[in-house]
């Protein structure tokens, strides 16, 4: 069964688009909050939450990571820029995973992932910190192999995949290349004993064709949930996405 880490940056990418310069990220007339969407979506079956705090703080704010961390049953899955200030910020707040994640335009692949190989010593200062406190962590890459296999030798326990270029091309050319380097990334980072996660542009049409990669432990879903939850709810599209990933 595949799990899915149930990403609500852009509940608080709504809240952020009247309420920026509110003195508080909760109460009064302060909505919607994103730590009630993750709440909720816990209780109709996400399996973790992810939330990205971004240096520009454009949607999740550090108060809402804090109160995650307060209060959800299942894990929290914090992403973050691979740097001397976030590092200091998770080795605080322990979150159960950190996922590392570009944010300059230098620290990103040919595709967008993490350039693993340019920032070398900087991820690895970073994975052996989070190691020294309990802290897992995932690296968001490309199906990319010399970015793989050097993540691994660095000690990172988990990979997120980066499903963007597959998304992109949905539509027009390219999927089913960009499906089969999912495909080998996928393989080539269990064979090396990683636990293999996916992210990024999935929704509930392309989910049909991703839930099919080898060795998927994860999906971590954002935007495409909150977009439906618009419509039907946030624990309704919790539902559905779950039985597109898992059902016949
Ligand atoms: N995984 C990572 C590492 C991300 O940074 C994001 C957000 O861009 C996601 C997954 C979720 O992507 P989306 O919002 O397109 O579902």
């Amino acid at each position: 069964m595949i799990l899915l880490g149930l990403n609500i940056d852009h509940g608080a990418t709504v809240r952020q688009a009247r309420y920026r310069e509110a003195p508080s990220t909760v109460g009064g007339a302060v909505e919607p909050d994103p730590v009630a969407l993750a709440l909720l979506g816990e209780r109709a079956g996400a399996d973790g939450i992810t939330v990205h705090l971004r240096e520009d703080r454009r949607h999740i704010q550090e108060r809402d990571v804090w109160r995650l961390r307060e209060g959800i049953s299942t894990r929290l899955n914090l992403e973050m820029a691979c740097n001397p200030e976030m590092t200091a910020f998770a080795l605080k707040l322990k979150p159960d995973t950190v996922c590392l994640v570009p944010e300059n335009r230098d620290e990103i692949s040919t595709e967008g992932g993490l350039d693993v190989v340019g920032n070398r010593k900087r991820v690895s200062r970073c994975i052996d910190a989070m190691k020294g406190a309990g802290i897992q962590t995932s690296l968001f890459i490309d199906p990319d192999e010399d970015q793989i296999e050097l993540g691994a030798k660095l000690g990172a326990p988990i990979v997120e995949l980066h499903t963007g270029a597959y998304a992109n091309a949905y539509y027009g050319g390219g999927r089913a290349k960009e499906f089969q380097r999912l495909r080998l990334g996928c393989v080539r980072a269990h064979e090396l004993g990683y636990v293999v996660n996916a992210g990024h542009g999935i929704n509930y049409v392309n989910v049909a064709e991703l839930r099919t990669l080898p060795h998927v432990h994860e999906m971590n879903i954002g935007h495409s949930i909150v977009s439906r939850a618009l419509f039907t709810g946030i624990e309704e599209a919790v539902r559905e996405l779950k039985v597109r990933m898992n059902g016949n």
